[in-house]
């Protein structure tokens, strides 16, 4: 465990733990389908070969998650709301209750509307899915909006394109390689449109979570260094320029949908904050003319840049480059690019993923992390909280239960899926009561 006390952070700085609807409910039988559940059923999908029908139980369990999240001391907690689960007769009332349990513990809900779980019926390739989209946030913010205060859009544009769409690792599972860019501008529309659905239902305090990577290119060769652009191009500044300053960066412009064009208003709709979801940078390089890999995910040989490990590094459970730097570089990176563009940054994903209760990587993670965090405070970066991913074990998309990511242990053989905090459970609660929150 790292010994010097973490620096203090700044009054009113937001903690919090996410996690997200699909990957710890279960409780399957009680909504509509989704197209994860329709993915999964294919044989090979899932590296264990499960599914998240039971996961974490958190629909019948909210209450024990509820009671962990105070029991950390933790001020918000970011979950997602099931869109097929509110397609199904009175699947509002769960993140009714959930929201109510969360007010009274003390804890404020944050609700991501869309963290991939999308209804079965529906398909990102259409564009008519956004204005369903916000047809239903709509229905959401109806219900929940009197005492929900601060909303997220989508969760990571970017992975449900290029995962699910591109490279078919995700659901749904479409191989479409670049003309899978479509699907990236019709969920950007949907965050837009979603935007001004809860503002004209009153709601004040509305971002996005996307994934930021800084792309270092793998040498100074002018091939490599025109390849890292392109991936930073296509993994970052294709969502960040267009909902920060209304335009597609050169290079997919042309690969978006005709119209699109016409859309941009729509989808950089000012935000009250941009959240950022972090785990480790990408090393890019030329094609090698092979396969390459990144932790458990090949990159085809016909994509024109591969992906490199990044030597001397910590490896999470996942094989990913535990690079606290990184968090830094992004945070600095986005105040640099957009500077009066940006709206204040929230940190609303980071973490790792190790095996074990006694967790002294992930506390070393973490630990790391909060200090590169503070450097970007210390830049000047207006952050205003950050959250763990994740509160709990779960359903870790494709790699089923294998990756642990959770400050607390769920036994997923237990039919109580029994929940035990872990140590870095009791590091952070203690970090956050002893220095964390020292200038309160
Ligand atoms: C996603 C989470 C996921 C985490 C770890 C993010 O890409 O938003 O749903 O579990 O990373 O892979």
């Amino acid at each position: 465990m790292a010994a010097d006390p973490l620096p203090p952070f700044p009054p009113g700085f937001l903690w919090g733990a996410s996690t997200s609807a699909h990957q710890i409910e279960g409780a399957a039988d009680l909504r509509e389908r989704s197209v994860w559940d329709v993915f999964e059923a294919r044989p090979g999908s899932i590296a264990d070969g499960s599914t998240a029908a039971v996961a974490c139980d958190s629909f019948h369990r909210h209450r024990e998650d509820v009671e962990l999240l105070a029991g950390l001391g933790l001020d918000a907690y970011r979950f997602s709301v099931s869109w097929p689960r509110v397609d199904s007769p009175g699947g509002l009332d769960h993140y009714d209750r959930l929201v109510d349990d969360l007010l009274a513990a003390g804890v404020r809900p944050v609700p991501t509307l869309f963290h991939w779980d999308l209804p079965a019926a529906l398909d990102w390739r259409e564009r008519d899915t956004a204005a369903r989209f916000a047809a239903y946030v709509e229905r959401v913010a109806a219900r929940l909006g009197d005492r929900v205060r601060t909303w997220i859009t989508v969760n990571e544009p970017a992975e449900h394109t290029f995962l699910g769409h591109a490279l078919g690792v995700h659901a749904p599972g479409h191989r479409m390689l670049f003309e899978a860019l479509p699907v990236a501008h019709h969920q950007l529309l949907a965050h837009g449109l979603a935007v001004r659905a809860l503002r004209a239902a009153g709601a004040a305090d509305v971002g996005i979570a996307v994934s930021h990577a800084p792309t270092w290119p793998v040498s100074e060769r002018k091939e490599d260094l025109a390849a890292a652009d392109f991936y930073d191009v296509l993994m970052n500044r294709a969502f960040s320029d267009p909902l920060l300053l209304g335009r597609y960066p050169e290079g997919v412009a042309e690969l978006m949908p005709d119209g699109a064009e016409a859309d941009l208003e729509i989808v950089s709709e000012r935000l009250d904050w941009y959240g950022v979801n972090y785990y480790a940078p990408s090393l890019v390089g030329a094609p090698t003319g092979g396969p390459s890999a990144y932790g458990t995910l090949d990159v085809p040989p016909e994509m024109p840049f591969s992906v490199h490990e990044i030597e001397g590094r910590p490896r999470t459970d996942f094989g990913w480059p535990v690079v606290p730097e990184g968090l830094t570089e992004v945070l600095t990176g986005l105040r640099d690019r957009y500077a009066d563009r940006l709206p204040p940054l929230m940190v609303t994903e980071n973490g790792c993923s190790y095996p074990g209760l006694d967790d002294q990587d992930r506390i070393a993670y973490l630990d790391a992390h909060l200090r590169a965090l503070h450097r970007a405070l210390e830049a000047g970066v207006d952050v205003r909280g950050y959250f763990v991913w994740s509160l709990l074990d779960n359903f870790e998309w494709a790699e089923g239960y294998r990756q642990r990511f959770g400050l607390v242990h769920v036994d997923f053989d237990s039919p109580e899926r029994t929940r035990t905090p872990k140590a870095s459970y009791a590091w952070l609660r203690d970090q956050l009561r002893d220095c964390l929150r020292a200038q309160r």
